[in-house]
This record gives C-alpha cells, structure tokens and sequence, in this order.
C-alpha cells in the first residue's frame, strides 16, 4: 500500500519515497546524516515500467524496452456514442479456463440459457449451429440461432494472446432486426499466476453495445458472468455463472484427460497456437500481434446480427450455418475499408442480403 504524492509514491510502512521511475527520494526514518541511507538513495532504484492510462484502465508494459509495441488501438474504441465502463474481475484459475468461454459459445445456451435460468436474453437458450474461424492471430467462434422467422448471428472472438470480445448479452434476443451490432465488453484476459487471473474490460453501452441501464457495477458482472460476483455458497450453487463453470473445474484443469467434441474445435485450434508460440517464444521468436497500420484502428469482428430470414423447405440447421457463415464472409470482405465505410459496408450488404435472402 502506497500514497501518491507530488514528486511520486510514499510506502506506508515506514514512509520512503520512491520517484515514478524507482529512485528513492526520502528514507524519513533513518538519521539525516546517515551515510548509509545516503548511499543507498543514491544507488538503489526500484523497478519502474512505462504505463499507458486509457479510458479508465491503466496498461504496464514489462518486457525489454527496445522491443516495446505500439499500444493496441481497436475499433471497439471508436464506436459512435458507445460509452464505457472500466471493470476488474477477478478468477481463481488458470487465464487458459477463462479464455476457454470464449471459444466455447455453445455454453452460452446452457449456463446462461438453459441450467441456471436466463441469465442473459430469452434467445440465449436456443442451442445454435457452431462455426469457427481462425485469422492470423484472430479466433472466432460463431453461434447462429434460430428464432422464429429470425437468424441471430452471435460471433464471440480472441486476438492472441488474451484480448476477448463478444456479441452484446441483454441488447439482442433474436426478436429484433439488429445490423452489426457490436460487442458486449471490451476485455483482457490476465495471468496473475497458474492459479489466478484477471479480467480488465470496458462494458460498452449504447445503441451498438448493451443498453444503458447496465452501466454499472453489477450490470458489469452480470454481462461478464452471467451473474453478480458476491453471491453465498448456496446461490453460486443453485445459479452458476462463468466464473462458478471456469472456477469449478479446478485452479487448472488437466487436458490430459479431455475427451473434445466438434463444438471445442475453437478450444483445440487456440490452445494449439499458444502452445506453438511459447515454443517459439523460448527459441527467441517473438509472437506476432495484431496487425495495426499507422492511424487505422485494428479490426475486431465480435458482433452481433438478428436477420429476418424465415425457414426454407431444407434443412434449417444446415441453412443457419449457411447464414451465419455468410454473415461473417461477408464481414471479412471489408476489413481494409477504413472504420466508418467498413461499418456502413456491413450494416448496407446485412439489409441487403436480408431482402435478397442470398446466403
Ligand atoms: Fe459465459
């Protein structure tokens, strides 16, 4: 624990100091004229790391500063009236279980739809057809829904190594015609150690995010988890949300002994990956990051989509897949457009093809 001061940050144990970047300033405690504290003033520093505060959130870069990246700048921030909210969750497990939902969206229709209730929109218990894509350093795993004479596309995504999106929670159900609609959170998985991480996200509210009336602590963790975070024993038990499913199978789960089904294909391909570029990482190979050209923000594809498309005379769980594959080929299509044409791109060629029924 510390106080922030003028020149930089006091210990609150015994009151030293220390300048932003780690020289100790003052030892209070110790004689004035003590050559030994003048000494080690001189010649002790602690460890500093350039930081980057953006929009409520606070990123440290800790690697060797002639390799330091440019900061990441992704369309999520620049969503026309999309207002944000800086959150913090934290997980008593492995970051690879948390990144696991993600890439798992059919577990949407069961802990959130269908085992502990609606724990998001009505439409989320509809099981849908599973899709997955993978694009450089982008995963995407796209959950097509029927409901009624609709098709909701739900596209849920990773950038390696930790960077996670997904369609919005309360704002579609499927009822409603909704055109590219954007993600729900904004979000960063993150290692504490094996055992523990933390989620460091934005919520995104508006027209294009979840509704307004969700800017808030709790509206957070429910968008996050399905449920609040401070629940008894009991109730984790009765309604479990994300962090019960992600907790639950232990601090690590062993995947020695997984038995993966087609609807983990989005878990095998991610999972491989990291594994390749930590191998790669320890010959000295960097990762590669996201693609950022100079003033262009980088591309994401979590959304959501509700198209009206009623039931053909073939099969409808074929034909969803077929629109919702359509839907994100589509998405792809544009994503050299700069931002603006590139959203207007896909919300025109979204009515479009709805009028068409082109798929
Ligand atoms: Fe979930």
């Amino acid at each position: 624990m510390a106080k922030l001061k003028k020149k930089g940050i006091r210990c609150c144990y015994h009151g030293w100091l220390f300048s932003p970047d780690g020289e100790v300033l003052e030892t209070p405690g110790e004689d004035p004229d003590s050559k030994s504290a003048a000494k080690l003033r001189k010649t002790f520093k602690l460890g500093a790391y350039p930081v980057i505060e953006f929009n409520g959130l606070v990123f440290a870069y800790m690697g060797p500063m002639e390799k330091i990246p440019d900061f990441p700048h992704y369309d999520a921030f620049e969503i026309p009236n999309n207002t944000t909210r800086p959150y913090r969750i934290e997980y008593k497990c492995n970051w690879i279980q948390v990144l696991d939902a993600i890439m798992d969206p059919v577990h949407t229709s069961f802990l959130h739809g269908q085992s502990s209730g609606i724990q998001f929109s009505k439409g989320f218990a509809e099981v849908g057809e599973i899709e997955f894509f993978e694009r450089g350093v982008q995963y995407l795993g796209c959950n097509t829904r029927r409901i009624d004479d609709n098709v909701w596309v739900r596209v849920n995504e990773l950038i390696l190594p930790n960077f996670t999106q997904a369609g919005s929670a309360f704002a579609a159900d499927g009822t409603k015609i909704r055109y590219f609609g954007r993600s729900s959170f904004t979000r960063w998985v993150v290692p504490v150690d094996d055992y523990n991480c933390v989620a460091l996200a934005w919520g995104n509210f508006g027209e294009r995010g979840d509704p307004i009336e969700y800017n808030n602590k709790e509206g957070c963790e429910r968008i996050e988890a399905g449920e609040i975070m401070d629940r008894t024993l009991e109730e984790k038990q009765k309604t479990p949300g994300d962090a019960e499913a992600v907790e639950g199978m232990g601090t690590i789960s062993a995947h020695k002994g997984e038995h993966l089904m087609p609807t983990d294909h989005g878990i095998m391909i991610y999972r491989r990956r990291i594994r390749k570029l930590i191998k790669s990482l320890e010959e000295g190979k960097e990762p590669p990051q996201p693609q950022q050209k100079k003033g262009e923000a980088i591309k994401t594809n979590g959304q959501d989509t509700v198209l009206r498309v009623p039931k053909r005379n073939i099969d409808d769980r074929k034909f969803i897949k077929s629109v919702g594959s359509a839907v994100i080929k589509m998405q792809f299509n544009f994503e050299n457009l700069p931002l603006k044409e590139r959203d207007k791109s896909i919300i025109n060629n979204l009515s479009e093809m709805e009028k068409s029924g082109s798929f």
